[in-house]
């Protein structure tokens, strides 16, 4: 059955008139019965990125949702912006992908005054009452930070070797940066052989990652270095970009760690220029869809929904491997 804002009022009435004996409700008249999505990207900085918006656009069309959709360009301004469009607009449900967690208790608590629900895709938020928000889809980025540790136990299992390890994060106070270099350090706590010399900020961006690598390469000798854990694989393309222009040889010289599983880092890590990357899943648009259905139906919702991620290494046959798609 196809989810209208009739359906919903039609669920509504029923479950009030179970309720109660009263006889004199009409059902509301709605001029439009599509459901409306406003959704607030983050912007389109990595083939992931990009990958993700699809997925739900795909879903929402798929679900007969009418989405008035808003690209910030990495500004959390346009983000701020684009919700109160979205409330002044009186959609039923807004969806967005904060570039930040913090700085979002204000505009939030106007959607929340405006009555209208708030999910967050892919990435979560930092705010002093959680009820500002309904629901969280997405990806355990703690357990991807965890799981690149693990990859460099793996490599590196000697446990008298130092490990000198630089790296590269994604943009400053988002949920992706504070939790895959939380997941990673904490893993690797009881084992101080391995030790993080120099860290940067690349925005999830190809340009950007290179620019930290060429800017750290100025202080540090890549020498001296055994690994280099980069946030994203656009950062990671960055960062062989910059290795071109050296005698380093990756995936030899220096170990890469990258996440996000797109085709271009699947391609590096079969001919050894990476070593290991950690998936991110960019399809959050069916189970966000299915989430706000259920929602608007009345149903109970869980805080997070994770979808899973698998681990891509050296230590893999990946030649069955399907396309990525992204
Ligand atoms: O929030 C998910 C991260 O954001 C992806 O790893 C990265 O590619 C994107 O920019």
């Amino acid at each position: 059955m196809r989810l209208t804002k009739g359906v919903v009022l039609i669920v509504s009435f029923l479950f009030l008139i179970s309720l109660s004996s009263c006889t004199s409700q009409t059902e509301p008249e709605a001029s439009d019965d599509s459901i409306v999505i406003g959704f607030s990207q983050l912007g389109s900085e990595s083939s992931w990125r990009e990958k993700n918006t699809e997925s739900v656009l795909d879903a929402a069309k798929a679900a007969n949702f009418k989405v008035l959709y808003e690209n910030a360009h990495q500004k959390q301004a346009n983000q701020i912006k684009a919700i109160r469009s979205f409330i002044a607009s009186r959609v039923d449900v807004i969806v967005f992908s904060p570039i930040v967690e913090t700085g979002w208790d204000t505009v939030l608590t106007e959607a929340r005054d405006a009555g209208i629900p708030v999910v967050l895709n892919d990435r979560n938020i930092n705010v002093a009452d959680d009820s500002l928000y309904t629901t969280f889809v997405g990806l355990d980025v703690y357990k991807q930070g965890k799981m690149a540790a693990e990859f460099l136990q793996k490599k590196f299992p000697d446990p008298n070797q130092a490990v000198k390890i630089m790296e590269i994060q994604g943009t400053r106070d988002s949920t992706p940066t504070i939790n895959r270099h939380q997941g990673f350090i904490d893993e690797l706590k009881d084992e101080p052989r391995f030790e993080l010399v120099a860290t940067d900020h690349g925005d999830f961006m190809a340009s950007k990652g290179e620019e930290c690598l060429r800017n750290l390469s100025q202080t540090i000798d890549l020498a001296n270095i055994d690994v280099i854990y980069c946030h994203n694989d656009d950062m990671t393309r960055g960062v062989l970009n910059y290795l071109e222009t050296t005698t380093f040889k990756p995936g030899e010289d220096l170990v890469i760690v990258s996440v996000d599983g797109q085709q271009d880092a699947i391609d590096a890590l079969k001919t050894g220029k990476i070593n290991c990357d950690i998936e991110c899943n960019p399809n959050t648009g069916p189970k966000l869809i299915s989430v706000i259905e259920h929602m608007l139906l009345g149903g109970e919702v869980e805080k997070q929904y994770y979808l899973e991620d698998q681990v891509f290494s050296e230590f893999d046959d990946l030649d069955d491997l399907k396309d990525r798609g992204y």
